[in-house]
This record gives structure tokens, sequence and C-alpha cells, in this order.
């Protein structure tokens, strides 16, 4: 199978590794990747936004399956310019991503469908931020109706904060506050199939103990030793398997990969969030526990055979992934840093290796930072601190001038009573 993977992030890296590892598939291309990328499949250097040089490229290649990794391409409807083009794509329809684009589109589906969430209001007007803000109270979560690369979010006690965050959002979503540890839980669907993939869990805060701001993520690990091995099932019946079928209803069915943010709160799992893709950086260790080939899996998505597949196959073991990310970031990160190490994780550990997410090759054949989050470091093991061991310590590897990452993925969940 000649598969092509469209994004350039950890995310695509650790999709084009698993798929690298899958026998079935013959050859791998990736655009426009990066530097990682470059080592397991042939890069293109086409814009992954626009829709008719992604068809083009996916028709030149005679590709048998496209992967669309990040949320704007769907949004932009690059799914559908390359099944017009008669070639299967794993990756909702434009529509249907409306999901992940837009927060207000997706409480309203949830509202149809009966599936859990925090009750909100959607507010234009600085009179309806008011009157929202007043009726939840603190703390306050304000949400940009768009995209906005998961910083788009604001949780504060301090009303003014949330206040000015809401003004300067053009559509805001105004919602309760929701107690309780997050879950990450993705499901690949056909439209109509659900298979959910293992738990995983998501640091979103930049800074150990989650303080300082919201970022695309710092680490994740699976699985989730904590939570209640029915959790899988109650999230596909209650939340996934509604969802998928409230969109069929509506004619413009999700075909994919659905992201369930969740919370759990002492009233019950509550929907956080939904995504149109696979998150990053929880891909990173979902793919390292999934034994089933991937390429397999995603066409049979792509082409609505997911019913006939056998049950999805999982490692017993434990997988955690450590973000570093470049100076300043989730502010304005600096870039263009060399940075090094980066062969020696491998090279020192079978269970370890680094996916990189913003990384360029210099002219000098130097690998440089070139965005925020810029490397992720993945290991296995068959405990979460045998993983987050062997994680850390190839993070200990690499330098990068300035860069930072937390101390404490996983720290709470690998130690006793859960393993
Ligand atoms: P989102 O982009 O919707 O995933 O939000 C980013 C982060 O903000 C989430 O992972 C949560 O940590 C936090 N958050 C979002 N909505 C809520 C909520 N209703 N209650 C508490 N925290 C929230
Ligand atoms: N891990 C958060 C996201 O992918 O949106």
């Amino acid at each position: 199978m000649k598969v092509l993977v469209i994004g350039g992030g950890a995310r695509e890296h650790a999709l084009c590794r698993s798929l690298s590892l899958d026998p079935e598939v013959t050859s791998l291309h990736c655009a426009p990747g990066n530097a990682g990328i470059a080592e397991v499949a042939e890069l293109h250097p086409v814009d992954a936004l626009d829709g008719a040089a992604v068809a083009d490229l996916a028709v030149r290649l005679g590709a048998d399956l496209v992967v669309v990794g990040p949320e704007a391409p769907l949004v932009a409807g690059v799914a559908d310019a390359v099944r017009e083009r008669g070639v299967d794509c794993f990756g909702p329809s434009r529509e249907a991503a409306a999901l992940e684009g837009s927060k207000a589109f997706a409480k309203d589906v949830m509202a149809a469908a009966g599936v859990p969430t925090a009750r909100s209001y959607v507010c234009t007007t600085p009179e309806e931020i008011d009157t929202a803000l007043d009726a939840f109270g603190a703390p306050y979560v304000v949400k940009d109706d768009g995209l906005a690369a998961g910083k788009g979010v604001v949780v504060t006690g301090d009303l003014a904060v949330a206040r000015a965050h809401a003004l300067a959002c053009d559509r805001v979503v105004i919602e309760e506050y929701l107690d309780g540890p997050e879950v990450s839980l993705f499901a690949v669907t056909d439209g109509e199939t659900v298979l959910p993939l293992q738990p995983a869990q998501d640091f979103k805060r930049s800074l150990d103990g989650d303080e300082g701001p919201n970022t695309g993520g710092m680490g994740a690990y699976s699985p989730l030793p904590w939570a209640d091995p029915k959790l899988v099932d109650e999230v596909a019946r209650t939340v996934l398997q509604p969802t998928v079928d409230e969109l069929r209803r509506r004619g413009t069915p999700f075909a994919g990969l659905l992201y369930a943010g969740l919370a759990i709160t002492s009233r019950g799992v509550r929907v956080i969030e939904f995504n149109a893709r696979f998150g990053d950086p929880e891909t990173q260790v979902v793919l390292a526990r999934l034994r089933t080939p991937l390429a397999g899996l995603l066409r049979a998505a792509a082409t609505g055979q997911l019913a006939t597949l056998p049950e999805l196959r999982w490692s017993d073991g434990a997988a955690v992934t450590v973000v570093i990310a470049s100076h300043n970031y989730p502010d304005t990160p600096r870039t263009g840093d060399p940075i090094t190490g980066l062969a020696d994780v491998a090279a020192h550990d079978d269970h370890a290796y680094v996916l990189h997410a913003g990384t360029r090759t210099a002219q000098d054949g130097q690998i440089v930072s070139a965005g925020g989050r810029v490397l992720s470091v993945t290991a296995t093991g068959s405990t979460l601190a045998k993983a987050r061991e062997r994680a850390y310590r190839g993070v200990a590897r690499i330098t990068l001038d300035g860069s930072h990452h937390r101390t404490d993925i996983a720290a709470k969940a690998a130690t006793p009573p859960h393993q």
C-alpha cells in the first residue's frame, strides 16, 4: 500500500513511524514533513492547506491512502479534495471537521445527541458576555469559537482577564467549569462503526504542577492506571457513538479520528471538547502501544470497512512522551537553535525514540528548532515508571539552548498505589 501523510508535526512523525513498521506499507510519503519524518518517509514540499495541490500529489504518487494529520487542512476541506479525485482518505470532510473547527457547532451536535458536556452560552456582544460570566461565576471558562491551536481557551478566577479574552473574540463560548482529571480518548470511525483506542492523558499547561499558560500539550502517557476499566466502553456508548450517529443523521458523516477530550467529574464524564484528528502528544503514546498494523486500520475507516476488522490489539505495557519546547513557548517561540544528541536517544535505548515536531535541517546539515514544540521523546516499558524513566533519560541526552520541558509527566500516575 502506498500511503501519503499530510502534516509535519510530532503526530505525523508518530503516524509515519507506525506506518513504516507496517509490512503492508510499500511506500511512504509525507507533505510537508519535517527533518525527523525524512528518515522514514519521502518528503514533498506541498502546502498542507492547499487541497488541490495535495490531491494532485496523491494522484501523481498513485497513493492508495492519504492520511490528513492536522485540523487546519481538515477544516479547509483537504480530505474532500482528495476524495473527489478518487483517492481514499483518512480524515473527515470539511463539514464534519466543524466538530473541532467551531466550538458552537460541537455544542449543538452534543445537545442533539444527548452527549454530556459543560453547560454553555455562545456570545457575540459585551452584554451577552457579562450575563454569561455572571451566570456561571468563577472559575471562568472562555473559549474562542474558532481554531486556535489549543491556545484560544482561558480558564481563570479573574473576572477582568476572562472578560478581556471574551471581548477579543468575535464569537465566544462561555461555559461551566468542569472539575476533575482529564482524559483523551480517540476513536477511529468510518462514519458508522466506532472503534475506541486506548485512553491517554495530556499535560496542557506549560509548567510543572499544571501551572503556567495552556499549550498544545507538553507530554502524555498511556494507559491510565487510575481510571475505571469501564471508562472506554462507557464513553463509546454515551459520547462517541451518539456523536457519530448524529453527524450521519445530519447527512455529514464523520469518518476519521474522533478525539474526545473528557473531564471525569464527580457527576460523571463530561466532554470538554472534540477534535477531528489525532491529538498531539497523545498520539505518540497511543500508537506506541497499538499492535494492530496502522495502515489497514486507517484504510478500513476510509473505505467504510471498520465493522469487518478483528478486535484491535494492544501492548500490555506503558508509554510516556515528554515534549521539549523552544525558548519562550507558548508565547513567541525562538527558532533556529541547533539541536544535539538526537541520535543518542535510540542509540542508547531500544525502547526510546525522538519524534520531531518543529525542526528543520539548516544549510550546514545541522538540525535546528523551527517551532514552539520542537520534539517529543517517547519511550515504552512494562510499567509507566519504567517508560517514564526511559523518556526522561532520553530528554537528558538532548541539548537545545533555552528549551524547556515539564519534569512531572506521568509522575503521579507512575507512583503507587497505581503501579
Ligand atoms: P480545549 O481547547 O477546549 O481543550 O481547552 C483547553 C483546556 O482548557 C482543557 O484541556 C482544559 O484543561 C481547560 N478547559 C476547557 N474547558 C474547560 C471547562 N469547561 N472546565 C474546566 N477546564 C476547562
Ligand atoms: N493534545 C491536545 C490536542 O491535540 O489538541
